[in-house]
This record gives C-alpha cells, sequence and structure tokens, in this order.
C-alpha cells in the first residue's frame, strides 16, 4: 500500500493557498516541537466569515497537504466553524496520514487557531477564551 493517499499527494503538487494576505484580519505562526517546522496562516474575514486564506510554512510534504487541505476546509466559513476544524478532520479529508506524520497537521489547526486568537484580539469582539488553551503539541 501507498504510504501516502492520492488525496494526499494531489494536495501536495497542486497546493492551494500558499502565500501571503497584506493587511490580514489575523495572522498566527506556530513551530512544531516535534520537528522544529513552523507554519504561518493569514486569515481575511469580513463578518466574522473567511474571506480568503493563506499559508507560508519551513515544514514538509505532510504539513503542505494538510494546510493546503485545512485552508480549503475554512474558506468561506464562519470563524465559529474553523475554530472548531481538527487536524484528525484534516488528517481524514486527505484520506489519513502515515501515523508518524500526524503531527504535521497539527501545525495548520494550531496556526489556523493562533490567527483566529489574532482576529478576536485585534477586532476587540468577545470569544471564549478557553478555546484557545494551548495544548502544547506546538511547543508554542
Ligand atoms: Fe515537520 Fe512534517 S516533519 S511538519
Amino acid at each position: 500500500m501507498a504510504l501516502y493517499s492520492e488525496t494526499v499527494m494531489e494536495h501536495f503538487r497542486n497546493h492551494r493557498n500558499v502565500g501571503v494576505i497584506e493587511n490580514a484580519d489575523g495572522v498566527g505562526e506556530v513551530g512544531n516541537a516535534k520537528c522544529g517546522d513552523i507554519m504561518k496562516i493569514y486569515l481575511k474575514i469580513d463578518n466574522d466569515i473567511i474571506t480568503d486564506v493563506k499559508f507560508e510554512t519551513f515544514g514538509c510534504g505532510s504539513a503542505i497537504a494538510s494546510s493546503s487541505m485545512a485552508t480549503e476546509m475554512i474558506k468561506g466559513k464562519p470563524v465559529g466553524e474553523a475554530l472548531e476544524l481538527t487536524n484528525k478532520a484534516v488528517a481524514e479529508a486527505l484520506g489519513g496520514l502515515p501515523a508518524h506524520k500526524m503531527h504535521c497537521s497539527v501545525l495548520a489547526e494550531e496556526a489556523i487557531k493562533k490567527a483566529l486568537l489574532d482576529y478576536y484580539e485585534k477586532s476587540g469582539k468577545d470569544y471564549d477564551r478557553s478555546l484557545f488553551i494551548d495544548c502544547g503539541c506546538c511547543g508554542e
């Protein structure tokens, strides 16, 4: 059996949403304690809807595929829904990741959460702080 699913390979080869958003409404950067790689997410938000999202990474192919999929999954969604995105849901949407590569998908989830936190803080909106309790998996 191939190590990576067709969907992982497709998102790795034709990754979506790579880049930077100038004047983003939320920016989140995290490092992965396990491998030392870095992920940065930029969000454009209008009326609590994510209208655009981009990512930059110093990460492996699994991190690129996970971020490509994760950004597609939150684009056009309300911020509350984006907050519920888990790395497991991203890995499932990719058709699975090898166990030793699951930590790569955590980068995208954590960076999105951090960018949303940045959005809430910049916009002065009320939010549930308990949603942002650090799990520590990315060494942040
Ligand atoms: Fe670092 Fe995958 S090995 S993100």
